[in-house]
């Protein structure tokens, strides 16, 4: 066979590149958590990871042979461009996403009309594409450790074709619960489940998550496979070198000069629906209104990237959000202080820097599978920093007990959190800031590794 005996299959792989002003192909930071998190660890590991070529830029990268990383062998799957949208955009982005973080305006989505069978066509299609690629690199009875919502069908189209491969799947976002899944067609709900309870095992970041995917397969009659938790976690050391680099040093100065000496409330986030900024922002404008000590005291740095910027409900959430944001500087700005600075340019050295200096961490998903910034932010921050964290979000499961806990539909709870946060007392801090570095630093990234490769197995 092919010669691999551990592979990874994720929609986005470790590497992303844009077109300079030349056309010629320039490497990115890989956006999203889950690229971000499984690069450091997986690189000069010996393994395979088969990933998607998601624009014409990863496209020219692969043909120019960019696309390799020392000790870890990346395989490009390069569907169709036009079959690839449908399946990335209108079936994972649009339905899928929506439909796990329960976003549905549902008086009006999800729409599933005949072009949404396309798509759904267009989907099989590209985890067709995954499995083959897979079935092709892979050694006789090798480990394939198959990534999220993009990918549900390939356990069960890698059982036909390669029943010797061990193949588990992990999902990194929430899974829906049983109601919210209905609204999917019947029978693709089915396929979905059916296909996953091939695997050898499905892996969740939390119990929670866990419970709504064997819930939808009882509502559903489908006889789910082996279930399993395991959070995902950061890697310090990766960490570390991050914070010590000069652009990081740099971005923290630049921060400092922004901030002076108020106090500093950060976030940090992909600008999508799911992560909540909007109640954030008016979360932050009720601070200000009913703790008038804070006005001129407190900045509010909001930092995050774009991504599927070719969805409509994308572009409308961040116009929304920037118009919030406009909204609360217009009421409380003075001449020398703007509390709140959004910047979504996409700088992760700028981000990082960030979570080293705040003094409140504010992490307010209205569900989030895990959320690992809730736990970088600790690892990092040199300021006694509290975190204020959702209870939506599968890391509250384990940091719950020393993060200050935020109901996130509930803006005046959010303001309440806020204002306890930055007038708590230092003593109280520092306890809070090392129990929750002692509680991220129980797992490492390689035990959720470990995990799924032990799941393969089981
Ligand atoms: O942040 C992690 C995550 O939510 C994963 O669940 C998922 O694979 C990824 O983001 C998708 O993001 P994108 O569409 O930007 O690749």
């Amino acid at each position: 066979m092919g010669g691999a005996d551990l592979v990874i299959a994720s929609n986005r792989g470790p590497l992303s590149f844009g077109l300079d002003g030349s056309g010629a192909p320039v490497a990115v930071d890989s956006a999203g958590g889950l690229a971000g998190a499984l690069h450091p660890l997986l690189e000069n590991s010996g393994a395979t990871w088969v990933a998607s070529a998601m624009s014409d830029a990863d496209r020219a990268a692969a043909d120019a042979g960019l696309m390799s990383r020392p000790g870890l062998a990346l395989v490009v799957v390069r569907p169709e461009p036009d079959t690839y949208r449908m399946a990335y955009d209108v079936v994972s982005n649009s339905t899928l996403w929506f439909c796990h973080h329960h976003l549905f305006d549902l008086a009006r989505r999800p729409r599933s009309g005949h072009r949404w069978s396309e798509a759904w066509d267009a989907y099989r299609d590209v985890n067709r594409s995954f499995a083959a690629a897979v079935a092709e690199v892979a050694d006789d009875g090798a480990t394939v450790l198959v990534q999220d919502y993009h990918l549900c069908l390939v356990p069960q189209m890698l059982a036909r074709d390669r029943p010797d491969l061990k193949t588990v799947h992990f999902t990194h976002t929430p899974f829906a619960d049983p109601n919210m899944f209905r609204v999917l067609p019947s029978e693709t709900g089915r396929e979905i489940l059916e296909a996953m309870a091939s695997a050898a095992a499905c892996g969740f970041h939390s119990a929670r998550w866990e419970a709504g995917y064997l819930g939808c397969c009882a509502d559903m009659g489908v006889e789910p496979g082996p279930t399993f938790v395991s959070p995902l976690a950061p890697d310090p050391a990766h960490l570390g070198a991050r914070a010590a680099s000069a652009a990081c040093r740099a971005a923290r100065s630049r921060i400092a000069d922004l901030v002076g000496d108020r106090r500093l409330v950060v976030r940090v986030d992909r600008l999508e629906p799911s992560k909540n900024l909007l109640r954030g922002f008016w979360a932050f404008d009720e601070l200000l209104e009913t703790h008038p000590e804070w006005r001129g005291e407190v900045v509010m740095l909001a930092l995050g990237y774009t991504s599927r910027d070719t969805l409509a409900e994308y572009l409308a959430y961040g116009t929304e959000v920037e118009h919030v944001v406009a909204r609360v500087n217009a009421r409380w700005a003075t001449d020398d202080w703007c509390p709140v600075v959004l910047d979504v340019a996409d700088d992760p050295d700028r981000s990082f820097a960030a979570l080293t200096l705040y003094d409140v961490l504010l992490v307010n998903p209205v569900r989030d599978g895990l959320n690992l910034v809730a736990k970088e932010g600790p690892l990092v921050n040199e300021n006694e920093g509290v975190l204020a964290l959702s209870r939506e979000a599968g890391a509250y499961d384990e940091l719950g007990e020393a993060a200050l806990g935020i109901n996130p539909f509930d803006v005046a709870d959010t303001a309440a959190v806020l204002a306890r946060a930055l007038a708590m007392p230092a003593p109280e801090r520092t306890r809070r800031a090392a129990a929750l570095r002692g509680l991220v630093e129980r797992r490492r990234a390689e035990d959720w590794l470990a995990d799924l490769v032990a799941a393969a197995g089981s």
